[in-house]
């Protein structure tokens, strides 16, 4: 089977396609045959080994992993070989089959297509994590950065589901702005540019906002601070301007509160709330609340160009690789 993978850290081309053999599922592990393979931003900062957590080389990404269940390793009850599934898949993500963690897998209903069960298996469960992280109230302001992302989109469409009222999106670039309009932002703001917090702030009749989930991190996430009302909450669940922030605590006494939400997390010490997600996230799927909205479906073969698309920040939504 092809797998990709990589001997050094840098740019796209270090991606490697290599034969390698089939992988046996061990204890709690079953074998998928890939169908579609969404490629996460955090795979670009981990290839290069900027990420927070840069893996030993030689390595393979991770990614979120659809395709039947070719074989079951040993205590796997809850699937059987031939279901369809979506799966977080933790290193081998992009090859022809994959192992992955029975825990974690997706249950998908008939009929779904590849695309929109990509994103149940990491990216529609993130933004439902941190949307509970937010306790978002009724009729509140949020601003969601990098809403034209992958997760960004997502989180745009489920938001007002979960309470907003407004919702303020930001994007590095004028060519992102109808796009996010699109998936439910009802103000664009382009955060490349100087004084875009003065714009968030004339949006809200200087008022700022009450929430801010924010992905990117650094300076971005300093400046939204000053944008953030007393009593407001910022959820912090990514670092894609590459910089993790220092915040001063001062600068919280404002009654301004700053909490990080990891999925895995979540997984670990509240599974049964990712599992109730999933199922509500099926249904915002099912009954047509939240579509993915796929940028480019790329060979396998052509990891290399995925990651380069993702790096040029050219995505809007999501980017596929197909075996
Ligand atoms: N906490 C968790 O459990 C968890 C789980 C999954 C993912 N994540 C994180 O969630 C974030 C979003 O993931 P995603 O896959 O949906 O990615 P994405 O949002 O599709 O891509 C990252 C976006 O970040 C923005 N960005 C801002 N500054 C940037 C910079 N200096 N370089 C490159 N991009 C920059 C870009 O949008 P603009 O051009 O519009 O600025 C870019 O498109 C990532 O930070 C990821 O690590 C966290």
């Amino acid at each position: 089977m092809r797998t990709i993978r990589y001997h050094s850290y840098g740019n796209p081309e270090v991606l490697t396609v290599e034969e390698a053999p089939v992988p046996s599922p061990g204890p709690g592990q079953v074998l998928i045959r890939s169908e579609a393979i969404g490629v996460n931003f955090v795979e670009t900062q981990r290839r290069r080994g900027t990420g927070p957590f840069p893996p030993p080389l030689p390595a393979t990404p991770n990614g979120d992993v659809v395709g039947r269940v070719e074989a079951v390793g040993p205590e796997v009850t809850t699937v059987a070989v031939g279901d369809r599934v979506a799966a977080p898949v933790m290193g081998g993500a992009y090859a022809d089959l994959v192992l992955a963690d029975a825990t974690f897998l997706a249950p998908l209903p008939d009929g779904i297509d590849a695309a929109q069960a990509s994103i149940l298996a990491s990216p529609a469960q993130t933004a439902l994590c941190v949307l509970k992280t937010a306790r978002i109230r009724p009729g509140d302001t949020v601003l969601v950065h990098a809403a034209a992302g992958a997760i960004g989109h997502l989180m745009t469409q489920l938001v007002r589901h979960y309470g907003a009222g407004r919702v303020i999106g930001t994007v590095g670039s004028p060519a992102k702005a109808d796009f996010a309009r699109e998936h439910g932002t009802d103000v664009v703001v382009d955060y490349s540019t100087d004084g875009w917090t003065d714009e968030v702030l004339k949006a809200t009749d200087g008022e700022g906002v009450d929430v801010i989930l924010d992905s990117v991190g650094g300076d971005i996430l300093l400046a939204g601070l000053d944008v953030l009302k007393p009593f407001g909450r910022l959820v912090f669940y990514g670092a894609s301007g590459g910089t993790l922030p220092q915040v001063p605590a001062m600068r919280l006494i404002p009654m301004k509160h700053v909490v990080g939400c990891g999925l895995d997390q979540w997984w670990q010490h509240r599974p049964d709330d990712i599992r109730s997600g999933l199922q509500e996230l099926i249904a915002h799927v099912t009954e047509g609340r939240l579509k993915v909205h796929v940028h480019a479906e790329l060979p396998l073969t052509e990891a290399a160009a995925a990651h380069r698309i993702i790096e040029d920040r050219a995505q809007l939504g999501r980017i596929l690789l197909r075996p």
